[in-house]
């Protein structure tokens, strides 16, 4: 690192504007916390909402930035490694819009996974791109969606040469980590742009335990979620470039064009904080959540019926590392889904954890992580075990994704195009507006635009029988679907 990262300059400014005898006539409305409700200072006390201030005397614009938040986007360049980094107010959602947007318009293809995050979809319908789904590896055996395979990659672009980008959504919520650097050779060798998809994974840059991020492999646009991962507030992000293959002006527009013109300071200053945190403490306290992750593993593997995936699983299904600050536990041995485990350990023993499917439950132990926290969830282990002595494993897994359903026109058409809700029996043939996700593992059946085949509705009839959980369907069940006219 270059820079001086012991500065703070965003959150300097904001702090010494608070402090200055300033009569407040702008917006928001509460005047720097004066017509807060009562109820919620008398909380909270009242200096964070002197706070919460954008856009005012001497605190740049995010918009666009030429003073204090330049200097505080260019500091976390310099932390991440990146040639320009971005604050993000919207998510990691609206990065990924932007990012999609900007490297293809309507009609040009790009390549992406078929299990990537919904946001992804929603930057192919405003972009109007076309995209050719790859496919990641699928653990039958583990119930685990695995990496994505370089060569998978490699033939989808011998496929589709015309391809102007890939994304890569690394690591996964379960903490998949892909070869990243032999999917960027292979993009790069093919002359397009690699975007990966980073929510979970932009505070693996800090500790060399981590694996490597996807700025140090290759990618040439990375999005982060920084509160998920590096102590900023909720709905926090980054994004960062790596390369000149990116038109930053078109970037630069179209991050305008999907954040709010009144961004919240308090957003953009834990922005600076998480990087300043990051730099000057990351290494240690990525390091103590390692250990406590590793203590974590090795009591709770000692408990009858339960189970634990990490970095050992290495190499199957082209799982490249595993991101070793979460604990992904199964108690399928017990007969127990992780949704079962998340009711139990929020219902009956106060631990809220961050996401179950059939097999697993996802614990993170993040910046803020503590040895207690760990001994109450294996102590919760310990008895839920015990009450279920005896009982029967779930049944392996055995799904067969169907057949990728045609795809009769790209999800901009199906979302511009009239449609209708018509009832799932008579959806048979029908072009999906809706995209449906079953869990376990993860991967939509159906997107907009594609026919719902034969094999598609059957495939699905089926898994709603069975109860598993179909993300994406309006009204929550298989009754009716929407469906272009
Ligand atoms: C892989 C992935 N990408 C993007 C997002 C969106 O991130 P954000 O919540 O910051 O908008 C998520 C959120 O869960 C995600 O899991």
């Amino acid at each position: 690192m270059k820079l001086n990262q012991n500065k703070t300059p965003l959150y300097d400014a904001v702090v010494a504007y608070t402090k200055r005898d300033i009569t407040p006539m702008f917006m928001p409305a509460h005047m720097m916390g004066r017509a807060i409700n009562p109820k919620w200072t008398d909380l909270a006390g009242e200096t964070i909402f002197r706070m919460d201030i954008c856009e005012v005397d001497g605190l740049d614009d995010l918009n666009e930035p030429d003073g204090v938040i330049l200097e505080a986007q260019k500091l976390a360049a310099d932390a991440w490694g990146a040639a320009e980094s971005f604050f993000i107010v919207n998510g990691t959602s609206s990065a990924n819009i932007s990012a999609i947007c900007s490297v293809v318009s309507e009609g040009e293809t790009i390549i992406v996974p078929r299990n990537c995050h919904k946001s992804v979809i929603y930057g192919l319908i405003l972009s109007g791109a076309v995209p050719v789904f790859a496919f990641p590896q699928v653990s039958d055996e583990l119930g685990l969606i695995g990496g994505m395979n370089p060569a998978e990659i490699e033939r989808v672009y011998r496929e589709n040469p015309q391809a102007k980008a890939v994304l890569s959504v690394v690591p996964t919520y379960h903490g998949v980590y892909s070869d990243l650097t032999s999917i960027s050779d292979i993009v790069h060798k093919h002359g397009g742009i690699h975007i990966v998809d980073e929510a979970h994974g932009n505070h693996v840059y800090f500790n060399d335990r981590y694996p490597a991020g996807g700025l140090r492999c290759g990618a040439d646009i990375v999005t982060q979620s920084t509160h998920k991962v590096s102590g900023s507030l909720s709905q926090s992000s980054m994004l960062h470039v790596n390369s000149d293959l990116v038109d930053l002006h078109r970037l630069r527009f179209n991050l305008k064009m999907t954040q709010n013109t009144s961004p919240s300071g308090l957003l953009e200053i834990s922005l600076d904080l998480a990087r300043h945190y990051m730099v000057t403490q990351g290494q240690s306290v990525l390091e103590r959540v390692y250990h406590l992750v590793e203590y974590g593993k090795a009591e709770i593997e000692k408990i009858e019926g339960f189970s634990i995936i990490d970095r050992r699983i290495a190499g199957i299904c082209h799982i490249a590392d595993m991101e070793p600050g979460r604990l992904v536990i199964s108690a399928r041995d017990l007969g127990l889904t992780g949704y079962d485990l998340e009711a139990m350990l929020i219902g009956n023993y106060g631990i809220q954890i961050e996401f179950s499917d059939n097999f697993y439950i996802v614990c993170m132990v993040g910046l803020g992580g503590t040895r207690a926290d760990l001994d109450r969830l294996i102590a919760a282990c310990r008895e839920i075990s015990a009450g279920h002595k005896g009982r029967r494993p779930l049944a392996k897994w055995r799904n067969k994704l169907p057949a990728m359903p045609e795809a009769v026109m790209t999800p901009r058409q199906a979302y511009v195009a009239p449609v209708e809700t018509v009832s799932w029996a008579a959806a048979r043939g029908r072009v999906s507006a809706e995209m449906i996700v079953p869990y376990p593992p993860g991967i939509p059946a159906i997107c907009p635009g594609e026919r719902i085949s034969d094999e598609v509705w059957e495939f699905l009839e089926d898994q709603s029988k069975q109860g598993r959980h179909l993300h994406g369907v309006s009204g929550g069940s298989l009754d009716t679907i929407r469906v272009v006219k």
